[in-house]
């Protein structure tokens, strides 16, 4: 048997009721077979980003963070737009990683599920590039009126949108075989 490929999958809302949170829930479950994932909805719990605490010695939760991210065989970062932008806090956990390898060369699958989300993407993905993580076209997904496409009990009416989410976990496994 084929060893599950280990998953962490950042969530970049801080919301309780997040409907990026149950897409994620939804594709834990939708790949269970493939997939050990683990999801962190914790960047809230990050300290503010700063050079200076930057050190040999950051803060212990930073620490944590940054060993999820590396022990990880993927990422995917499923997140809202905020202001044509990217939360601030994703945004803020995403900068602690800047002095370090841990995304180096590291396969993601970016998912931004938004309102709208155009400038978000197009932000996540120029990041990412920057930070010379491996993703292509097809394990970047955009998915706009999230709020009205996945209900409480995970499910995706829409047979538009359910279909691009199997067809973006296809496409992250044959990103991990690579
Ligand atoms: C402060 C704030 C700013 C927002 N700005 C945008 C935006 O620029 N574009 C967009 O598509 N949606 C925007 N939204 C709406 C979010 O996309 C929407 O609330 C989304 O469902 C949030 O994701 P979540 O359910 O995972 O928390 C904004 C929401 C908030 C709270």
């Amino acid at each position: 048997m084929i060893a599950k490929k280990k998953i962490l999958a950042i969530i970049g809302s801080t919301r309780a009721n997040s409907s990026n949170l149950k897409l994620v829930a939804k594709i834990e479950a939708l790949s269970k077979k493939v997939f050990d994932l683990t999801i962190f909805d914790e960047i809230s719990s990050l300290p503010h980003f700063n050079p200076d605490l930057d050190t040999n010695h950051p803060p212990e939760n930073v620490i944590s963070f940054r060993k999820k991210i590396a022990e990880a065989d993927g990422i995917i970062i499923c997140t809202p737009e905020y202001i044509f932008s990217l939360p601030g806090s994703l945004k803020n956990a995403i900068e602690w990683c800047v002095s370090t390898t841990v995304f180096s060369q590291k396969p993601v699958g970016l998912i931004t599920a938004s309102a709208s989300g155009d400038k978000a993407s197009e932000e996540l993905q120029l990041i990412m590039q920057t930070l010379e993580t491996k993703f292509n076209e097809h394990t970047t997904l955009l998915i706009k009126g999230i709020k009205g496409k996945i209900n409480d009990q995970l499910e995706i009416a829409d047979t538009a949108t359910l279909s691009n989410v199997i067809k973006f976990i296809d496409a992250f496994q044959d990103l991990l075989k690579q």
